[in-house]
């Protein structure tokens, strides 16, 4: 059950200057016609408790970043079978009894992105696919993987222990790697690692990948980040974080509105500087 609409949405994280999410959500808001705010909120750890207590009173909304995701989930008291499955909460809204209710909208994020890099209105059957990252982001790729049709992913991280302890809460579909090797072979290789972000360093060497493999990238910078980059002057498929960016936002704003917004009003304001 829901109370009436927010009226101040707010994204808790640490840091949050450089988010792109309020000059999307507020574009959507004026194109919807929607007197909603979205505000970021940089949120130190020992002060999330009482911010989150304060927001949920005033009937707030709003989106969870780095590094809040894990905490949020634990603070909601109902969330969507995805989010449980992530055991992240990027998405959150006061229930009607006024509790804390979260969703995971990175995944549904994912599933568009992949859809738009297969040109395709499925993900198609049996994709191999190589991950690279075992954090939240990861974790989100493997919870939308999971529902993709005979679909098998090897996940390599830096820190090999967290790829194995990510795989172990999935099904024998996930592999760990401990040889980034292994994951030359796939029909997809996602980043789900912080590398690219702000130097200039790609995570994997593409040379190795097939010729007909694709490439997601989930980092997203204003020009086309190093993996991409690279990806392309192989000739390979490639996209980067934008089309999730989008996506996980367009998703979150139908949780507190139960209306769509513009996504390409978003797509602009994310791209605008
Ligand atoms: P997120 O929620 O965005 O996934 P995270 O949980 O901090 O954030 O995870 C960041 C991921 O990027 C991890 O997989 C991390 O590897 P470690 O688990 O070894 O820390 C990876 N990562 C960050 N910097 C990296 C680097 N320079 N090289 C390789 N992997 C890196």
């Amino acid at each position: 059950m829901r109370r009436p609409p927010p009226e101040r949405l707010v994204l808790l994280g640490h840091p949050v200057a450089h988010s792109r999410s309020p000059q999307m959500h507020n574009a959507a808001l004026a194109a919807a016609g929607i007197r909603a705010r979205y505000e970021a909120l940089d949120v130190a750890p020992e002060d999330f408790d009482s911010i989150v207590a304060a927001l949920a009173r005033e009937g707030a909304a709003g989106n969870v970043t780095i590094p809040h995701k894990e905490r949020m989930y634990a603070a909601c008291a109902t969330m969507s079978p995805i989010a449980r499955r992530v055991g992240a909460v990027n998405t959150w809204w006061v229930a009607e009894d006024g509790t804390l209710s979260g969703d995971n909208t990175d995944v549904g994020g994912v599933n568009e992105a992949v859809r738009r890099l297969f040109d395709a209105k499925a993900i198609p059957p049996n994709l191999k696919v190589g991950l690279l990252g075992a954090g939240g982001a990861a974790a989100a790729v493997v919870a939308a993987l999971e529902s993709w049709p005979s679909a098998t992913v090897r996940v390599h991280n830096r820190t090999a222990s967290r790829a194995h302890a990510l795989c172990e809460r999935f099904g024998s579909f996930a592999q760990p790697a401990d040889d980034a090797r292994a994951l030359a072979d796939v029909d997809l290789l996602v980043n789900a690692t912080s590398t690219g972000m702000r130097d200039d360093a790609t995570p994997f060497d593409v040379s190795t990948l097939r010729s007909d493999a694709r490439v997601f990238d989930l980092v997203y910078r204003r020009e086309a980040t190093p993996f991409v980059r690279a990806a392309r002057a192989r000739g390979l498929a490639a996209v980067d974080g934008l089309g999730m960016l989008v996506e996980q936002a367009a998703l979150a704003f139908e949780r507190w509105f139960g209306v769509a917004p513009d996504r390409a009003t978003m797509r602009r304001a994310a791209e605008s500087d």
